[in-house]
């Protein structure tokens, strides 16, 4: 009976495309807490009511102290292993396709190529007001950001966090694009609790196309009774040995 590690190992090796989707997991060593983990919870306030257009016209402060707490902790950390294993994959493994939910750029930052972001970034900022003369928001990376709540350049209105919140749509392109990479060999859940959709939604398209699917967290999740494979394991330690056995096949 082979180990999962060279379970799924094998299985990369024989695949032509592979997707990857992931979570704020992935994250988690570079020092950035999940939503739903230990150190996720921001005053007690769950991640829905912060990151909503109804707790953001409740109480616009709040919710941009919430952001720039965020956004320090995201200036100050590095790529990890996890983030590292996936960008050498992207480069070297063309077919190769990342998705992520994390609005972090960890992911860019340690080299990844043509990421689909699902839920945006953490640095674009929108106008709340959505005037014309701003578009679709504009790059602020100011920590802290000052004014807090910050106004938009163009109307005074305030400005909200350019990311995707509860309730709202995705970007169809990126979405579409997603869904496109579920048609693929091997199908990889990483660091995500898999409960926020449609992202979580990735894993059964990919299934009715016949992936082979893994998951890949410490703890169980609502995919991890679907998947064929769960490797039970911090990403940062599973995804570098699952990069050092391929490179022995
Ligand atoms: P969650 O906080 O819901 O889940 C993080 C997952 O990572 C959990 O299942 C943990 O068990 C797992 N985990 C923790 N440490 C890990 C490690 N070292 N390696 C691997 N896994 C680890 O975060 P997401 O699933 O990303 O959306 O949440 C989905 C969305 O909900 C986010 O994109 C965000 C959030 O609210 C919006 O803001 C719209």
């Amino acid at each position: 009976m082979m180990d999962t590690i060279t379970q799924l190992a094998a299985r990369l090796n024989a695949a032509t495309r592979i997707t990857v989707v992931t979570g704020a997991g992935v994250s988690a060593a570079s020092g950035v807490p999940t939503f739903r983990g230990p150190g996720g919870l921001w005053k007690n306030m769950r991640a829905e009511t912060l990151a909503s257009a109804d707790g953001f016209a409740a109480d616009p402060s709040l919710v941009w102290e919430w952001y720039d707490w965020r956004r320090q902790l995201i200036r100050e950390a590095q790529p990890n292993a996890a983030h590292r294993v996936l960008a050498d994959w992207t480069q070297t493994r063309p077919g190769t396709t990342l998705v992520t939910q994390n609005v972090d750029g960890l992911h860019e930052r340690a080299g990844s190529t043509n990421v689909l972001r699902l839920h945006g970034s953490i640095w674009q900022l929108r106008c709340w007001a959505e005037c014309n003369a701003s578009g679709h928001g504009w790059l602020d990376e100011r920590v802290p950001i000052s004014p807090l709540p910050p106004r938009c350049p163009h109307c005074d209105a305030l400005a909200r966090p350019g990311v995707v919140w509860f309730g709202e749509s995705l970007d169809a392109a990126v979405l579409d694009a997603a869904v496109a990479a579920c048609n693929c060999d091997v199908f990889l859940s990483v660091g995500t609790s898999a409960v926020v959709y449609p992202a979580a939604g990735l894993l059964h398209h990919a299934q009715r196309h016949g992936a082979f699917t893994v998951e890949i967290n410490p703890d169980a999740t609502d995919a991890s009774g679907v998947v064929d494979l769960v490797i039970k394991g911090k990403a940062e330690e599973v995804l570098k040995d699952v990069d050092e056995t391929l490179t022995r096949f």
